[in-house]
């Protein structure tokens, strides 16, 4: 046990357990909260589920399972009421936001205004409302409050336009909360992880979904321009997505870990590889070296119609 003050005693509300699959950090996180000792409530979209289910068969009898969609305003005051009253005297001493969604991988031109809303909804508002219905119980233990963000949200990257604005929402409110929670003893970390290889790209019929959604959304000017055979570039790319991915967890593990019991916690964990590299190169170096060095790393692929067209025709001249 790398950290003195772990005990049964460490009480640590975060969002996990996958509705289908076993795969995601705040499941694998909660498993490794509680084998540690704490006592885990850990926030479920689907308490019947399997990931929920998976839970109660791993997990010790202190883990507690939470109904709690963090985009619902009554679920999030009930699971508060819940861990209040069991925490009663001890306290709460940390709350991980851990929840997210990715949406689909496209340009931002593309995206759906929905898709816009849904990554805010989940990945900014969810957390924020959790984070204030919580902070009486942390300001009381002098507690920890981690953000999961993402490296998306902290450097720009294409097709990330959605996703990357709502986490990098997160991360500007979780700068500013560190700041002002410091006078109360509460300290705030934000995690940046780069890829590792969990459910959140989603599954081929959530694709299909949010394909279809696009393709609805779009003027037939600007599906004209990009051409039909660029969409399906799209899931291919996220197809490709899990290859660049980190199987092992334990980077982003043992960073929330630090950040919830080390005496000096970060403000800051950049788990998985080449996080740290990609955020020094975007704030030290100008921005058009930091957006070759993602061209060159990403590609440019695919090209949209009307530029390939453009392309040819120069060439013909
Ligand atoms: N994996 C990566 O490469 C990576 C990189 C950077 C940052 N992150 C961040 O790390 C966090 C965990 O992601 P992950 O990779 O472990 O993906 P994941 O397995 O999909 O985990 C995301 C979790 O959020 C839950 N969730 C979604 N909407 C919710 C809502 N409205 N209320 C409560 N819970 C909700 C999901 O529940 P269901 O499974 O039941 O839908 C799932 O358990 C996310 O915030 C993500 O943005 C991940």
């Amino acid at each position: 046990m790398p950290y003195k003050n772990c005990s049964a005693a460490v009480k640590i509300l975060l969002q996990t357990g996958r509705t289908g699959s076993d795969t995601g950090i705040g499941h694998a996180l909660a498993k490794y909260l509680d084998s540690l000792g704490f006592v885990v409530f850990a926030g479920v979209l689907n308490k019947d589920g399997p990931g929920a289910e998976e839970l109660r068969r791993a997990c010790s009898q202190r883990l507690s399972l939470l109904q709690l969609d963090i985009t619902n305003p009554t679920q999030v005051k009930e699971a508060y009421l819940k861990v209040a009253e069991k925490v009663q005297n001890t306290g709460l001493w940390g709350v991980v936001n851990n929840a997210g969604i990715l949406g689909f991988p496209a340009d931002g031109e593309l995206l759906p205004m929905s898709m816009y809303r849904q990554c805010m909804d989940v990945n900014f508002f969810g957390a924020v409302e959790v984070s204030k219905t919580f902070l009486p119980l942390l300001r009381k233990s002098r507690g920890r409050l981690v953000n999961m963000s993402s490296m998306a949200g902290g450097i720009p990257l294409p097709k990330y336009a959605a996703y990357g604005a709502s986490k990098a929402a997160l991360s500007l409110f979780s700068g500013v909360i560190r700041q002002e929670l410091s006078k109360w003893g509460v300290k705030v970390a934000l995690v940046h992880p780069s890829g590792f290889r969990t459910g959140i790209q989603g599954t081929s019929e959530l694709w299909d979904k949010q394909e279809k959604d696009l393709l609805e959304n779009l003027p037939a000017a600007v599906r004209s321009d990009y051409g039909d055979d660029y969409f399906p570039e799209l899931r291919r790319y996220l197809l490709r997505m899990p290859a660049y991915c980190e199987a092992d967890l334990s980077p982003v593990l043992n960073d929330v870990l630090h950040a919830l019991l080390a005496p000096r916690p970060h403000s800051f964990y950049t788990p998985g590889k080449g996080a740290y590299l990609h955020h020094c190169v975007f704030y030290y170096f100008p921005v058009w070296f930091y957006d070759f060095f993602i061209s060159k790393l990403l590609g440019t692929k695919p090209v949209p119609r009307a530029l390939r067209t453009a392309e040819a025709k120069d060439k013909s001249l």
